[in-house]
């Protein structure tokens, strides 16, 4: 990779290092890479200083977005060239355990996209890292911080709904054609599986909702709809942005998908969380509406969300009766009306808090670690005939470490 540095790196080192508050860099300036527009906003005296990616229609959109910001083709430059002290990640999946790894070792306090990484090996190594090097990590699963869910969350702490016993979610992702399935999205050896990519946010929301972790899982699905699809083309170079459109319906017209597309577009899986709580995920690309229906059922009610932004509606039975459409208490949805702005800003704050004051976390790594668990042993699962997988346990050293570093409840950093 040529070096593409726009900005003298000794002069831009200096001003970083002089500057009051965080110097930042952004690895890999694609479609999320916005959330990098949050940190000044964020945080005052927190500022995005240098970016990096290995495409030079990569760096072109980081020079357009950052503009003050120094370019570079390469993270060894970048770190090489020092006065960064956190760096948002932002690449694509399979490429998020070697990029973190070799900024932890650095000393550079990470701010890592979710998923965590594309296996349970890859991710077991990253928290490893941080333990040992004792550099700050935080998984951006920035759903926690969404209202739907932090008003769900709040009726459950409440004992609105008395002790959680089952969890369902049914995730219609009606984008799903044009979010996962042209580039490399569509591609296992670069996701793993979009029980990784894409519910690795809900299996998270499942084990905060319920308290516990994953231990026993078992998946099916299959690849229905995209596989047929023989209009392949590579947009190298293009974001998601450039080809969305509500216009590409039904699923089975859509064109220009990856090369590659080898992940499922319907997936299912099953789980027993380490306090008993049973719960299912249910994940389909090809459906009309994109959105998240969640079922939590407890032992004096349940409630339900519908929409999951604001003008959304989270409804809450815990009187005995027949069908009834009206909850018997019913909590508007705050923030958004689409999107999840509100909480990646919420989500950068508490990065940068995390880090510049040692706050404790709502998001912790140990359960970025155990939604890749779940979800990446659930594809196995479902690649080989529904065989059962029970999750390993992270070694003591490791939880320890997380468990000072993030907040200790209601977050469960053992088992
Ligand atoms: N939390 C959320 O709500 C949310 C939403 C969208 C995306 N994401 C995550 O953000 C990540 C990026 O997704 P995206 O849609 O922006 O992808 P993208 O393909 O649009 O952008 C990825 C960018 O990374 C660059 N890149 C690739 N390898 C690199 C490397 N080794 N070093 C530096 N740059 C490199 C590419 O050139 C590209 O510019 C994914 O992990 C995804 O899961 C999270």
């Amino acid at each position: 990779m040529h070096n593409d540095v726009d900005h003298d790196p000794m002069t831009d080192t200096t001003a970083a290092a002089a500057a009051p508050g965080l110097s930042v860099a952004v690895i890999g300036a694609g479609a999320r890479s916005y959330i990098g527009r949050h940190v000044s906003a964020a945080r005052e005296g927190a500022r995005v200083v240098a970016v990096v990616d290995t495409t030079e229609i990569g760096r072109e959109r980081g020079r357009q977005n950052f503009p003050d910001a120094a370019i570079y083709g390469d993270l060894s430059e970048l770190i090489a060239a020092g006065g960064i002290q956190a760096a948002i990640v932002t690449t694509p999946d399979h490429t998020h355990e070697a990029i973190a790894v070799e900024l932890l070792t650095a000393g550079i306090a990470v701010y890592l996209e979710k998923p965590l990484a594309i296996d349970l090996q890859g991710a077991d190594r990253v928290l490893t890292t941080a333990a040992e090097t004792g550099t700050p990590l935080y998984v951006g699963h920035n759903m926690r911080h969404s209202g739907v869910v932090r008003t769900m969350r709040e009726i459950i702490e409440r004992g609105e709904i008395g002790e959680v016993k089952a969890v369902w979610v049914r995730h219609f992702v009606g984008n799903g054609g044009d979010y996962y399935f042209k580039d490399w999205h569509a591609d296992r050896s670069k996701t793993g599986t979009l029980l990784l990519q894409k519910a690795s946010h809900d299996i998270d929301v499942v084990h905060y909702l319920a308290s516990g972790y994953t231990r026993r899982v078992v998946g099916m699905g299959d690849l229905m709809v995209y596989g047929g699809i023989t209009d392949r083309r590579d947009r190298s170079g293009e974001t998601m942005p450039e080809w969305f459109s509500f216009d590409n319906w039904p699923p089975a017209s859509q064109t220009g998908l990856n090369p590659v597309v080898d992940v499922e577009d319907v997936s299912m899986m099953m789980m027993t969380l380490d306090n008993g709580v049973q719960a299912s995920y249910q994940q389909c690309h090809f459906t009309p509406d994109y959105w998240r229906n969640y079922t939590v059922i407890g032992t004096e009610g349940r409630l339900e969300n519908f929409g999951d932004t604001a003008g959304g509606v989270v409804k809450v039975w815990n009187r005995r009766h027949e069908w009834q459409a009206d909850g018997d208490v019913e909590y508007p949805i705050e923030g958004v009306a689409s999107g999840h702005a509100d909480a990646d800003l919420l989500t950068m704050t508490e990065f940068l808090d995390h880090v510049i004051d040692g706050a404790p976390t709502v998001v912790s790594p140990i359960a970025a670690r155990e939604a890749v668990a779940a979800g990446s042993l659930a594809a196995e699962s479902l690649r080989s005939g529904s065989v059962p997988f029970t999750v390993p346990d992270l070694p003591d050293h490791v939880l320890e470490h997380f468990s000072r570093a993030t907040t200790p409840a209601p977050e469960r950093t053992s088992r």
